[in-house]
């Protein structure tokens, strides 16, 4: 009782002192056991507060793929600690000093409790309410685009496109995605066309769409959290099939402010992205039947749309973002996610992802490649663009560990991203 008085003497002595202390309210009003707050610098955070009365914080967007921690679920890890998992694809960030398993770290924050008001220490303001809307979000029409049976349109890459990201079975979207690539490789189809692309790709009716905190997965290690993890990578393949031809569809009239257009390479390459991605699908869907599974036997998320929605009016955001943080961030966790398959003996696993991984390199080239190629044709600084475009399309800061080789191997040097990872 005695240390206990003294801790929050000494408590009430930090906070009075240490104009870092931000009190967010009344303890009464944390019912809940996740709380988003709203930071000024943009990097929220999430306060969670366990079933046995202990408080943590910690940044909401998951250091994965921006994630939103606040709608994850509290689990217990091996060693009995306790640690909030991410409902996109299932990371686990330990309550206490925000490391993961897979090799990713969060930023944790102080909380403390006095006179039944909750401090979090932290130098920015929070709110639990934005301080402003988002800016970036396009308001974007929900309907899939009509496609025309026009002989002339179908003859275009446009038209193929819409199709693909309209065709909700992602084995039809597979099969399609690989015929179109032959298609255009092969000189089939030439023309890239015009075409508006549908807000949103469709989905299969009998998806079922995550639920924020109703996600049970067993203990790392276990058969069904190694298809978990495959199944949450085979939806991330799916959205990036669409995320592909959305670009090629979305920006086929795109011109540089020189009334250029985009050269053919840049359709070529996105083609043969798309086709990977394709490849990625089938393999992990292959290996989840292979597991006694199968993809739509868990549930999904969709929250990588955001950023294709956010970016819709801006080639160089989608570039930037699709390509360069959230795909460069995929080779952050790549060595990890391998790791976790080989120690478990999952060598066909394991083979599988040497594949994505040897591509997704080629991925972020290609983000790399055409985002340097216009910032050269419209005279602009490719790093400062890159460094004003990022903040203003995702949320919070870049989080180290980066996989420094993978990235380079991509041609993304440090400066291109060190620069984005929050001052300490
Ligand atoms: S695990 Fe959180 S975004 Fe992927
Ligand atoms: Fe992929
Ligand atoms: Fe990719």
């Amino acid at each position: 009782m005695e240390g206990f008085q003294e801790e929050l003497v000494s408590a009430l002595r930090e906070v009075v002192s240490n104009s870092h202390w931000q009190c967010v309210g009344e303890k009464r009003s944390f019912k809940a056991t996740c709380t988003k707050l709203f930071s000024e610098d943009g990097e929220h955070l999430v306060l969670i507060h366990t079933t046995d009365d202990k408080f943590y914080a910690m940044d909401s967007s998951c250091p994965h793929e921006g994630g939103p921690l606040e709608q994850g679920d509290i689990e217990e890890l091996c060693d009995g600690r306790l640690a909030l998992t991410c409902p996109w694809h299932y990371f686990e960030f330990c309550l206490d000093d925000g490391s993961s398993s897979t090799g990713l770290q969060n930023q944790v924050y102080e909380v403390k409790v006095y006179e039944g008001k909750v401090y979090i220490q932290t130098q920015n303001a929070l709110s639990l309410t934005p301080w402003k809307e988002t800016p970036c979000t396009v308001s974007v029409n929900s309907e899939p685009a009509a496609i025309s049976q026009g002989s002339d349109a179908e003859s275009t890459l446009s038209y193929w496109a819409c199709k693909i990201l309209s065709t909700a079975d992602p084995q039809e979207k597979v099969k399609l995605t690989q015929h179109v690539q032959t298609l255009w490789e092969s000189g089939k189809i030439s023309e890239i066309g015009q075409m508006e692309p549908p807000a949103q790709p469709q989905r299969k009716e009998n998806l079922i769409i995550v639920q924020p905190g109703r996600i049970k997965r067993g203990k790392g290690g276990t058969l069904s959290s190694r298809i978990a993890l495959l199944h949450s990578m085979a939806n991330i393949e799916q959205w990036a099939i669409d995320l592909s031809w959305d670009i090629i569809a979305r920006f086929a009239h795109f011109r540089l402010c020189t009334g250029e257009t985009l050269p053919r390479d840049f359709f070529s390459d996105f083609v043969k992205v798309a086709g990977d991605e394709a490849k990625h699908y089938s393999l992990l869907e292959k290996r989840l039947a292979e597991l006694d599974s199968n993809f739509g036997a868990l549930p999904v998320h969709n929250g990588l749309w955001q950023s294709a929605a956010d970016t819709a009016h801006d080639l160089l955001g989608r570039l930037a973002i699709v390509h360069m943080v959230h795909e460069a961030r995929g080779l952050d966790v790549h060595p990890q996610t391998m790791q976790r398959f080989s120690t478990q003996g999952d060598d066909s696993s394991v083979r599988i992802l040497e594949v994505i991984y040897t591509d997704e390199i080629t991925h972020v080239a290609a983000g790399l490649k055409w985002f340097t190629y216009i910032c050269g044709k419209e005279q602009r600084d490719c790093l400062s663009t890159f460094h004003e475009l990022v903040p203003l399309y995702f949320k919070g800061y870049l989080k180290p560990p980066f996989n420094t080789e993978g990235r380079r191997s991509a041609g993304m040097s440090e400066e291109w991203y060190l620069t984005l990872v929050k001052p300490s």
